[in-house]
């Protein structure tokens, strides 16, 4: 088994570009951020502040599921609930660095994130994956890109989707998240040693994605 681990911040257009990546090199994919949002709503919708000592014991209880959809995305479901969208919008958005801060909630998702590793070849998004998740990946990447890029492709999204925007929040969110996930005690984010930093503020879609294949095709 070959991982290939992509972390980074929100809106640098890791999701898209590990997707892909997957789709071109005949890889499965798993989005790690997808667990944490669904457990931010199990912890919702049990009525539990998101810093509370309570998280944990919710986290644990609930039934957390990922699976491949059509077209490349992933269908995620919640104690048998397709929670794929509900995970998506912004009162999810705004508790889900707090509830990734817990230790004892990473611990489980690490555990069922690991649980993905028996296909031959997997592409994984994340955080913590090149830190803590699969520390001997065969490729670890990390993206980057200025705050203000990775906020006006959030915004983007949210305006191709449906979604009401405001660019300034946008960019609020994205700050905001960036610090509590880059000082929480566990896990925090923060490119392995041996990452290949990659800048995505200039660079399109088909570019990152070109220099990740060359990487993969390098690599592994
Ligand atoms: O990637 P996405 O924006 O969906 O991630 C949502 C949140 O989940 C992140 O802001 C971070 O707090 C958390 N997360 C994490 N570790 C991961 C993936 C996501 O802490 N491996």
């Amino acid at each position: 088994m070959s991982v290939v681990a992509i972390d980074g911040p929100a809106g640098t257009g890791k999701s898209t570009v590990a997707r892909r990546l997957a789709d071109r090199v005949g890889a499965h994919y798993l989005d790690t951020g997808a667990m944490y949002r669904a457990a931010t709503l199990a912890v919702q919708r049990a009525d539990v502040a998101p810093d509370s000592d309570d998280v944990a014991r919710v986290v644990a209880a609930a039934d957390i599921r990922l699976a491949p959809g059509e077209d490349g995305t992933t269908v995620v479901t919640l104690d048998g609930d397709d929670v794929s969208a509900e995970i998506r919008t912004d009162t999810v958005t705004a508790d889900v660095s707090a509830v990734s801060a817990n230790a004892d909630v990473r611990e489980r998702l690490v555990d069922l994130q690991r649980d993905h590793a028996d296909s031959a070849l997997l592409v994984v998004e994340g955080r913590d994956i090149g830190t803590v998740v699969f520390p001997t990946a065969a490729l670890k990447v990390f993206l980057t890109a200025t705050p203000e890029a990775r906020a006006e492709r959030r915004h983007r999204q949210n305006i191709a989707a449906g979604r009401e925007s405001v660019l300034d929040e946008v960019l609020d969110s994205v700050n905001r998240r960036d610090h509590l996930d880059s000082t929480r005690a566990a896990s925090p984010l923060r490119a392995a040693d041996d990452a290949v930093l990659v800048d995505t503020s200039d660079m399109t879609l088909e570019q990152v994605l070109d220099r990740l294949t060359e990487l993969v095709s390098e690599r592994i």
